[in-house]
C-alpha cells in the first residue's frame, strides 16, 4: 500500500527504466505491483504487452482528471504502485508527487541533469508547503559506469551532499539488460543470457536498489508513525 512516484521533469533521466526494474524485482519476490504509465511514450505498457507478467498490472488510461481516484484506487489493490511520471512538469506530475509516500528521482551521473534534479527538488519544496507535511524523497543515480566513478558522477554526488539531497547509495549501471527487458518483454531475472550481457549482474544491481527502496520505505512508516504519536 505504498506509493512510489518517479519524477524528473528532464526527460531520459531514466525515470521508465528504473520503475521497470523496480516492478520487475518486487514482482519477482511475489510483491503484487500496480504501475501507473504515464509517460506518454508508453513504454511500460508495451512492455508488459510483450508476455503475460505475474504480479504487475499496469494502468495506462491517465490524465490529469483521473490520477488522482486512480492511485487511490491503485493503492487499495496492489501492494506497491508506482508512477512513471511524464519527462515534463505538469499537473498531472504534482497531483502525482502530491500523493507519493516516496518520490525517487533519477539523475544521470552528470553535472547537466543535476540541474534537472534541483527543479525537481523545488517543485516537492512547494509541495510540502501547499500539503503542510514532508514529502520524502530519494536521488537514484542512472546509467552509471560499471567500472571506477567517474569524475562527473562525483560531481554530482557532491553536489547532492552539498545541498542536503539523500541519494539512495545503489546507483543504477548503464546495462543492455536495462534496454533490452523492453524488447523481449517479462521480468528481468527471465531474460536470455545467451541474447543479452551481462544478466545476472543486472539483476543482482535491481535487488540491490529493490532492498534499499523498501529499507526507505520502512523508514518513512517509522518517521509518520513516530508523528503521529508525538
Ligand atoms: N541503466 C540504464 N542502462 C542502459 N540504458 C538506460 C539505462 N537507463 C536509461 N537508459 C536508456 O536511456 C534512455 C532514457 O531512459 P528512460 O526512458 O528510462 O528515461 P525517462 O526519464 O523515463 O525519459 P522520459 O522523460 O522521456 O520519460 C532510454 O533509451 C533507456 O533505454
Ligand atoms: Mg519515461
Amino acid at each position: 500500500m505504498a506509493v512510489i512516484v518517479f519524477a524528473n521533469p528532464k526527460g531520459g533521466s531514466g525515470k521508465t527504466t528504473s520503475a521497470t526494474i523496480l516492478a520487475s524485482v518486487l514482482a519477482e519476490q511475489g510483491v503484487d505491483v500496480g504501475i501507473i504509465d504515464a509517460d506518454p511514450l508508453k513504454w511500460i505498457t508495451d512492455w508488459a504487452s510483450i508476455k503475460p507478467l505475474e504480479n504487475v498490472t499496469v494502468y495506462s488510461e491517465v490524465n490529469e482528471t483521473n490520477i488522482v481516484d486512480l492511485i487511490d484506487d491503485c493503492s487499495q489493490q496492489h501492494q506497491i504502485v508506482l508512477v512513471d511520471n511524464e519527462g515534463t512538469a505538469s499537473q498531472l506530475g504534482s497531483y502525482a508527487i502530491g500523493m507519493a509516500d516516496l518520490i525517487i528521482m533519477p539523475l544521470q551521473g552528470s553535472s547537466m541533469d543535476a540541474r534537472g534534479g534541483s527543479a525537481i527538488t523545488s517543485i516537492i519544496r512547494s509541495q510540502e508547503r501547499v500539503l503542510r507535511r514532508p514529502v520524502h524523497s530519494r536521488v537514484l543515480l542512472t546509467r552509471t559506469s560499471a567500472a571506477v566513478a567517474s569524475r562527473s558522477l562525483k560531481n554530482v554526488q557532491e553536489q547532492l551532499a552539498k545541498a542536503n539531497i539523500k541519494t539512495f547509495t545503489t546507483s543504477i549501471v548503464e546495462r543492455a539488460a536495462f534496454r533490452d527487458i523492453f524488447d523481449y518483454g517479462g521480468l528481468l531475472h527471465e531474460l536470455d543470457p545467451k541474447s543479452v550481457s551481462n544478466v545476472e549482474r543486472a539483476v543482482d544491481n535491481a535487488r540491490a536498489f529493490a532492498k534499499e527502496v523498501m529499507n526507505t520505505l520502512k523508514e518513512i512508516a517509522d518517521l509518520n508513525s513516530q508523528e503521529k504519536s508525538a
